[in-house]
């Protein structure tokens, strides 16, 4: 069987306690579970992929910084830190009338372990989305059931809540077609996100 780096697996075991420690929904820790268990079986890795976006570079140390001094994060901020310059980050095309104006620029989105991620398959999704702040990400669904881990102040919702604030270390969870949103405020927003199609 192929091996795995010591960084990913590293971030993976830290995000999977992380996961598992905050995560109260029922639907979220079955979902969470599922994926843990498929992670088992890595698959390649890309290399040489690793690419910032403008945004990172003001705002990704903050984001960062916001729950680092906070167990269990200290320990997957650290690894994430370590994990980070192997990640390409993306910015995503559609953009609509949901989202704020500095959208397109104010955003980054990364897929560690997932379609076009770092270790690049499509059985499960795991990134994370960094947003400057006062950016309003659009509406968006997808099939996949979806379990966040927020790191960060900032608002969100979804089906017919009102903007919510999960706080550092809050986690909530997205069933499949949901429509969702996030923004930020004051701060840059910055949250994990773990898919299972
Ligand atoms: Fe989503």
């Amino acid at each position: 069987m192929m091996a795995r780096s010591d960084v990913l697996q590293g971030f993976l075991d830290a995000i999977f306690e992380a996961f598992d420690d905050r995560v109260t929904d029922a639907l979220g820790r079955a979902s969470i579970k599922r994926i843990v268990a498929a992670s088992k079986v890595p698959h390649p890795e890309r290399q040489d992929i690793g690419r910032r976006l403008p945004v990172c570079e003001p705002y990704l140390e903050d984001a960062l910084s916001a729950g680092c001094d906070r167990p269990p994060f200290a320990r997957l901020l650290e690894r994430f830190r370590a994990l980070e310059p192997l990640l390409e980050w993306k910015s995503r095309p559609q953009f609509d009338e949901t989202a704020s104006d500095n959208f397109p620029s104010g955003h980054a989105n990364t897929m560690i372990v997932g379609p076009g991620g770092l270790e690049d398959r499509a059985d499960i999704w795991l990134g994370v989305s960094l947003l400057a702040p006062h950016v309003r990400y659009p509406d968006h669904d997808h099939a996949p059931e979806e379990t966040y881990l927020v790191m960060s102040d900032g608002e969100f919702r979804h089906g017919d809540s009102g903007w919510f604030s999960p706080g550092v270390g809050g986690t909530f969870y997205n069933p499949p077609g949901i429509r969702h949103a996030m923004r930020s405020g004051e701060k840059p927003l910055f949250a994990f996100w773990a898919l299972l199609p």
